[in-house]
């Protein structure tokens, strides 16, 4: 199977954690563009009451579908959030961001009771950091945290041509060997500037489903 049939067979997965939930929380990226297209041909797309989407781009693919946009401030705290993910662990911690929404992202999967990650086998690792680590920073304080960052051992690198829907900006941070994700989440949100960092340790996911082509493993 292809990367993309991986993330198709996920997202498939993923569909019956969505069944008999009025309000989903709904990530960003192409794992979860499958599960959406899934959702609009499910037999319990007409149950969902709306969703809370995590980037303008879930939003429009949303409302294309037929469901209804919420705002987090109306809802209150979520049952079920499902999200993508660039690397995760066996411990559940995660690095995320790798499509820009990881603000918006950590807001709801932190808002929410279950955090249900899917992705393909690619993204299953034992130590974070081999992908680049995603800061989002506001514009003026972007060289500051990038300096910030190297004393921390990463190379920061702008992302290019790339502002979020937060209006903010993104270093992608490489070569972090990231043993404890718990403590440098934490540190890096610490530097002034910083909006968001793509490490979901703080709060991991609940489940994560991993696409391996002959099944799904939890
Ligand atoms: C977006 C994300 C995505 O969940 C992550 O990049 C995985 O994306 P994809 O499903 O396209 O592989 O964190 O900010």
């Amino acid at each position: 199977m292809t990367q993309d049939e991986l993330k198709k067979q996920v997202a498939q997965a993923a569909l019956k954690y969505l069944k008999n939930v009025p309000i989903i929380g709904m990530g960003t990226g192409s794992t979860v563009t499958h599960l959406i297209n899934l959702l609009a041909d499910s037999d319990f797309k007409h149950e969902i009451e709306g969703a809370v989407s995590s980037s303008i781009k879930t939003t429009e693919h949303l409302q294309k579908i037929g469901i209804p946009v919420l705002e987090l401030n109306q809802t209150g705290d979520l049952d079920v959030y499902v999200d993508g993910a660039d690397e995760v662990t066996p411990h559940k911690k995660m690095l995320k961001g790798g499509g820009g929404a990881l603000t918006r992202e950590k807001i709801i999967g932190s808002a929410s009771r279950k955090f249900v990650c899917i992705v393909d086998e690619t993204k299953a690792v034992d130590v974070l950091g081999k992908f680049p680590l995603p800061v989002e920073v506001l514009p003026l304080a972007r060289s500051y945290v990038a300096r910030e960052l190297v004393k921390l051992g990463g190379q920061p690198v702008l992302r290019e041509n790339f502002i979020s829907d937060n209006g903010c900006e993104i270093l992608d941070v490489h070569n972090l060997t990231i043993l404890d994700p718990v403590a440098l989440e934490q540190t890096i949100n610490n530097i002034p500037g910083v909006l968001t960092n793509g490490l979901f340790a703080l709060r991991g996911a609940d489940i994560v489903l991993i696409g391996k082509g002959s099944e799904v493993i939890t």
